[in-house]
């Protein structure tokens, strides 16, 4: 049976079972704790009611902390309709809870089938929003493609991640976006942290709830020296990895060497490597003739967004031999007899086989997702469609929240010194 056959099917959603939701609401209880900035929002929310009658779709992965930012948005008098933005990072339990216990309309399913994941998609749609915040730009690729028809009510939206921006700027350069989007991943408190700290962790944290294996005086390549490739090399090196790195670009790889990685060109590290990270958001950046080349046993994962890192259908037409030997563990045997082990389907393993970035740093990412939908709701209307950042004043005002929170004091400019910066005549 698919995940889909055996879930429930209401007209407030389409979850695996309600049974799950006494479980989802402790989970995502825990993760409020550390999600202060996203608490103090929603107080606020919860007392001037920003968001009153407003209808947000939003397209994420359904986890502990996008319950809290769904929850933040509710209070703040929205009406909201969420799916997955991926069809692994479901947590069941929580997707329950929002439906059974509080009242959120959602469409996911851990596992679900590419059929069902776009159904969701369409369930969100169909729910006519003004708002769309996704992960990725599934949601706004659909509008603008298969679902024209409801794009005039929407009036502006969101994207999280590095992924998502890179194509929508692609669509407003190409003049086909026709609405406006904030960019929350370009947030300092949010790629800063999220995609450095939080894909740091939580991508060894997949790797080693999939396969328990020894990280120290492993071999480990990162693919990609993006903020999430630093993350993830800094990560592995912690744990006592060798780490060598592989980019296209030659500033990020000047600064992995500066970090002191070593780095050269893919074709030399797959024949090194124990355990290979795709993070680079581009199209198969291991393909055939890496696989071939790599030792036998090696371990292969992804955690760009899409699963298009890693050429797995090549990889399948090669193997002799494919069986699951673990939970997310795939053995692929190849014709020159070497073994591959692809985790998670090459989906993004910090969510397929982990709960995704601690909710630590979710807390800055989703207070940029909170505070973005209450500046579109003036704002959305004067702006062109484009991609725009996000205002540096909600930036600083989430860092500072975020200070506070963790009981960390500042200094302040001393008026000499504000003289000073303020000034050119000054020298020495
Ligand atoms: N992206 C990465 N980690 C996540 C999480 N824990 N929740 C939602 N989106 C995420």
């Amino acid at each position: 049976m698919t995940p889909s056959e055996t879930a429930t099917m209401s007209p407030v959603g389409h979850v695996r079972d309600p049974k799950l939701a006494e479980q989802g609401v402790n989970r995502i209880e825990w993760a409020e704790r550390e999600m202060p900035v996203l608490r103090q929002i929603r107080a606020r929310f919860e007392r001037e009611r920003p968001l009153q009658g407003k209808r947000i779709a939003a397209c994420l992965h359904v986890t502990t902390e996008t319950a809290n930012l769904m929850l933040t948005l509710k209070a703040g008098g929205a009406g909201i309709a969420l799916c997955a933005s991926n069809p692994l990072s479901t947590q069941d339990e929580v997707a329950s809870a929002l439906v059974h216990r509080y009242g959120i309309a959602t469409f996911a399913i851990k596992g679900e089938d590419s059929e069902t994941y776009y159904n969701h998609i369409g369930a969100v749609i169909d729910w006519k929003p003004e708002f769309t915040m996704d992960d990725g730009a599934d949601l706004v690729t659909v509008l603008h493609t298969k679902r024209v028809d409801q794009i005039g009510s929407v009036i502006g939206g969101t994207e999280e991640t590095t992924t998502g921006i890179i194509r929508l700027r692609s669509m407003a350069r190409e003049g086909a976006l026709r609405y406006p989007i904030l960019a929350v991943n370009d947030a300092k408190t949010k790629h800063l942290f999220d995609n450095r700290y939080g894909t740091g962790q939580s991508t060894i944290d997949g790797i080693l709830r999939a396969t328990n294996r020894l990280l120290a005086g492993s071999t480990f390549v990162v693919l990609g020296y993006g903020w999430c490739g630093r993350g993830v090399a800094s990560r592995a090196r912690g744990m006592g990895a060798h780490v060598l790195v592989t980019e296209v670009d030659p500033l990020p790889a000047l600064e992995a060497v500066m970090d002191g990685f070593q780095v050269m060109p893919a074709p030399e590290a797959v024949r090194l490597g124990d355990v290979f990270v795709t993070v680079t958001g581009n199209i198969h950046v291991l393909g055939l003739d890496h696989f071939r080349a790599m030792k036998d046993g090696a371990i292969v994962a992804n955690s760009g967004h899409f699963n298009v890192e890693l050429d797995l259908d090549s990889l399948k037409k090669e193997a002799k031999a494919v069986r699951t030997v673990r939970p997310f563990v795939e053995e692929f045997t190849l014709r020159n007899e070497k073994r591959i082990f692809v985790l998670g389907e090459g989906r993004l393993i910090n969510l397929a086989a982990a709960e995704g970035h601690p909710a630590a740093v979710m807390d800055m990412s989703f207070a940029n997702q909170a505070l973005g939908i209450e500046y579109l709701l003036t704002r959305a209307r004067e702006l062109k469609p484009n991609v725009y950042p996000i205002p540096v004043a909600l930036d600083q005002e989430i860092a500072r929240l975020k200070l506070e929170a963790l009981g960390v004091h500042i200094d302040t400019l001393t008026p000499e010194q504000s003289a000073y910066l303020a000034s050119w005549q000054q020298g020495t």
